[in-house]
């Protein structure tokens, strides 16, 4: 095959990328996403601080512009993401308690309402869990309304699009023998034997010298997948840009029959969130495939 998406089409799987509603004017980088690339996620646009800038008042303009140009070229769409930490609008930062743990349900009705019958598979909850040893929950406005507010949000996300798969999401949950990922796991498996729903759960994949990818990244994907959930790699991208490295996370996902997709986290490296510098994508600036693109195309 000749393109990412047609490649991994061959295996049932999709090829994806974040796209910058921003860059939808820019015909070098349209012409790459429109071409490689089966599955769309809004880098930006579908976030909290977006779609309801102020409580109540909701705002999908670039969210579907997005979505637009995706369908339009035949492609699916990720919603990413109703309820974290981050990129939060100030009004709800200020919120706590009760009054927040309305506002996230208000949220996750009103986005999920818009796009209603529309999306594969919705990041409900993003990044809950700690960082380090404790494999526990992260502080957060969010976690400080109660422990159980991700399956509110899932409850809630279940309601108000049936159709949609329902995914937690995270980094540095790849490696099998760090805590966080034991954490997720253990409360994936928990939502899974007391029927809250969830359907997926989303490796972001960021690698760097930090957080590096490990040989047991098909261990995760396995154990993940036997819990009755799909996997979907869903922000890949890789420091440096190890055509090697690339390979093995592509051959990790089809190893594991419910592993059902991979996205990369932006187009040209020029366009990625860590800067061009970390050569981190598969197409560089000028828009030309890179090794680690030649890599992957040979994987799928
Ligand atoms: C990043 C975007 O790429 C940036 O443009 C933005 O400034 C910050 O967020 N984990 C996630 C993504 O779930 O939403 C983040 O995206 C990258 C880390």
């Amino acid at each position: 095959e000749s393109t990412l998406a047609a490649a991994a089409q061959q295996s049932g799987r999709y090829f994806g990328t974040a796209i910058a509603a921003g860059k939808l004017g820019d015909q070098a980088y349209t012409t790459i996403a429109n071409r490689e690339f089966d599955m769309i996620t809004a880098e930006n646009e579908m976030k909290i601080d977006a779609t309801e800038p102020n409580r109540g008042q909701f705002n999908f303009s670039a969210g579907d512009r997005i979505y637009n140009w995706a369908v339009q070229n035949g492609k699916r769409v990720r919603g990413h993401t109703l309820a974290w930490h981050n990129q939060q609008p100030g009004w709800m930062q200020s919120l706590s308690g009760g009054n927040l743990r309305q506002a996230m349900i208000d949220h996750i009705n009103g986005v999920m309402g818009h796009y209603r019958g529309k999306i594969y598979a919705w990041d409900v909850v993003n990044e809950a869990y700690a960082d380090g040893n404790s494999g526990g929950r992260r502080d957060s406005n969010l976690q400080r309304t109660g422990n159980d507010w991700i399956e509110v949000a899932f409850r809630t996300a279940r309601a108000a699009d049936p159709s949609a798969k329902l995914c937690y999401n995270d980094y540095n949950i790849d490696n099998w023998s760090w805590a966080k990922t034991q954490g997720v796991y253990n409360m994936v498996r928990d939502f899974k034997q007391r029927g809250v729903p969830i359907d997926c759960v989303g490796l972001q994949s960021h690698f760097n010298s930090n957080s590096p990818y490990n040989s047991n990244y098909r261990t995760t994907i396995q154990s993940f997948a036997a819990l009755g959930v799909d996997v979907q790699i869903t922000e890949l991208d890789i420091q440096g840009g190890s055509a090697t490295t690339y390979a093995n996370v592509v051959n990790d996902c089809l190893a594991v029959p419910r592993c059902t997709g991979v996205t990369v986290w932006g187009v040209r490296d020029t366009d990625s969130w860590l800067g061009s510098g970390a050569s981190a994508l598969l197409f560089d600036g000028n828009g030309n495939k890179k090794a680690a693109y030649n890599s992957v195309l040979n994987a799928l």
